[in-house]
């Protein structure tokens, strides 16, 4: 969030004023609101799999932005998808922030700014958000966070494929593990059991012994020349990009590759 007060002047005069853009995964869309201080796009496309969630941030952003035209569209941004048929002729910016790009693997990544480039046209640009390497302790510790936030999400994953799939996982007898793997560059997210134990899954019988692990998440880290080659296979350039005062994190503004 600090990081788009640096920059908002130079992202809101890339965007210009005529802009559709399209954020993958909008949540509680309180990134774009960053945006909106400044730049004055024509449409907003929020893009998320969780109906419930994106009608209710939408209807919110309306209120609080009410010459903004929101197109809450409700879809799997992995698989291609349409955008809503007023924002068909508007230039198009798509919108991921939050660093969400790193819970691919590199390959799969390119593969998700290729599908993006179908969906926003040869025109296309993008702005993505992606957390840089850096020391593997301040990394361990935003995932080890004192308040055990990451903890509580991570366990959450038990808790769901119980209630969704009706599953017999026993939260408390597993705990949370976040460590960085360096040769990938890669923070890797595991619940690991305290103790020998058998779950049901269904008529599936699963079988753990202590200690064991389950891999939960990944998420990678990307230095610059890194990200803005992985870009490039994805189909864009680079045009400009930004980073926070400790260079933690980088925004990055892409354009498809004529
Ligand atoms: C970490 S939140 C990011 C919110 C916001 N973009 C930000 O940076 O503050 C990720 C959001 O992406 C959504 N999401 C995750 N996977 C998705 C998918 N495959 N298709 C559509 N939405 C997805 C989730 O429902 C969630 O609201």
């Amino acid at each position: 969030m600090s990081l788009f007060d640096r920059c908002e002047q130079s992202v809101a005069e890339a965007l210009g004023n005529d802009a559709c853009l399209v954020e993958y995964g909008s949540g509680s869309s309180q990134k774009i609101r960053k945006v909106l201080q400044r730049a004055r796009p024509q449409a907003y496309v929020p893009v998320d799999i969780s109906a419930e969630h994106l009608e209710v941030q939408s209807a919110a952003l309306s209120r609080d932005f009410p010459w903004l035209k929101v197109y809450p569209t409700c879809a799997d941004f992995t698989q291609p998808f349409k955008l809503p048929e007023p924002v068909s002729e508007l230039p198009k910016v798509g919108f991921f922030p939050g660093s969400s790009i790193g819970n691919f693997e590199p390959n799969g990544a390119v593969g998700f700014l290729r599908n993006v480039l179908q969906t926003l046209g040869p025109e296309g640009q993008m702005l993505v958000g992606v957390d840089r390497k850096k020391d593997a302790a301040v990394l361990e510790a935003a995932y080890n966070d004192s308040q055990g936030v990451t903890a509580r999400f991570n366990l959450n994953l038990l808790h769901h494929i119980n209630a969704q799939l009706g599953a017999s996982f026993e939260p408390d007898s597993f705990v949370h593990e976040a460590l960085y793997n360096e040769a990938l560059g890669c923070i890797q997210m595991f619940l690991r059991s305290r103790v020998a134990q058998t779950v049901m899954l269904g008529n599936h019988e699963i079988s753990f012994a202590e200690g064991e692990t389950i891999h939960t998440e990944s998420s990678y880290k990307y230095d610059p020349a890194e990200f803005i080659e992985l870009a490039r296979r994805g189909g864009f350039d680079t045009e400009d990009w930004w980073t926070d005062e400790n260079s933690w994190f980088a925004l990055y503004l892409l354009r498809a590759v004529p």
